[in-house]
């Protein structure tokens, strides 16, 4: 039904079991002549699905979308995530929310200072998560939408969680299946020293559990971590820490990820439950402007 070619495969790997069908594992799809903006039916909304269980992230270039369209083409894939502005909204200068506006811009539209409250935001997108993995209903799909782009950096990576757990020796597998991560929205904040949030934002979003191995749709176990993930049940917090570096690291490895150099246009279409992404860093005097639209594993 979509024309998809694949941009990366999902890095195969000797140690992948033998369930797992070889001929239908990849991990980033280029989709062509497609116009995001046009009306989805129920029979290309379940194209756009299948394809995505096959692929992690999916590609669509030169399209032209404005909020709204973007916000109907995301609305026909699930109902729409609200995240993290359930804690704080620095402004809301795209009118949504449901839209998030993932810009280095202030409520005036200029290229904030670096001071400027949102810019944590933009920092913390630079460390490894899934979106709104902190929050039951997690997310399914992101679908971030690039306006306008810096000349060098601030490119997007994804990383390959389903292979990332299959290259893990059996010896290992095993033990993480029974292990569970309390994720929490101020976790990665918190990281970054930005404290400044009252009682009522604190207690906006509860800490939530997840397994630390998800089954996926494609019938393919996940590694779910990411800079949401705080601790692990049952273990000291020193302990979990660690492991959940030692699996962020393993799971990011060159091997396991795809970088997607932006063009204005691009619409990349990512699935929270089995990659992580994160922002690369670029020069915050310069503009960048994108807007994702999210639906909820529900
Ligand atoms: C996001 C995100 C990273 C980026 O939109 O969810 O993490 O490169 N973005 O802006
Ligand atoms: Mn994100």
């Amino acid at each position: 039904m979509l024309d998809v070619t694949p941009l990366r495969a999902s890095t195969s790997n000797a140690r992948r079991t033998s369930q797992t069908d070889q001929t239908n594992v990849d991990f980033v799809g280029q989709v062509h002549d497609f116009d995001t903006a046009a009306p989805v039916s129920a029979d290309t909304a379940r194209a756009i699905d299948d394809a995505m269980t096959r692929y992690g992230v999916l590609v669509f270039r030169g399209q032209s979308l404005t909020p709204e369209q973007q916000l109907d083409f995301a609305s026909a894939l699930g109902p729409l995530d609200i995240g993290f502005k359930r804690v704080a909204k620095p402004h809301n200068r795209l009118g949504y929310d449901t839209l998030a506006d993932i810009s280095n811009l202030d409520e005036n539209g200029a290229v904030a200072r670096r001071e400027h409250r949102r810019i944590v935001g933009n920092i913390a997108n630079q460390l490894w998560h899934s979106d709104s993995s902190f929050q039951t209903p997690s997310a399914r799909y992101s679908m971030l939408y690039a306006v306008v782009v810096p000349p060098k950096g601030g490119e997007t990576e994804f990383a390959d969680m389903r292979a990332a757990f299959e290259a893990l020796p059996a010896s290992e597998q095993a033990p993480l299946r029974g292990l569970q991560a309390e994720h929490h929205a101020l976790h990665s904040r918190f990281f970054l020293g930005d404290t400044e949030y009252d009682a009522a934002q604190r207690a906006a979003i509860a800490p939530t559990v997840w397994p630390l191995v998800r089954q996926h749709p494609s019938g393919r176990s996940s590694l779910f971590i990411g800079a949401h993930a705080s601790r692990i049940l049952d273990m000291t917090l020193a302990e979990g820490r660690m492991l959940l570096l030692d699996l962020l690291e393993h799971a990011t490895q060159p091997a396991f990820v795809y970088r997607h150099t932006w063009q204005p246009g691009d619409l990349v279409i990512w699935d929270n439950r089995c990659t992580l992404h994160r922002g690369r860093r670029f020069d915050l005097t310069q503009r960048r402007e994108l807007r994702r639209a999210t639906t909820l594993d529900a």
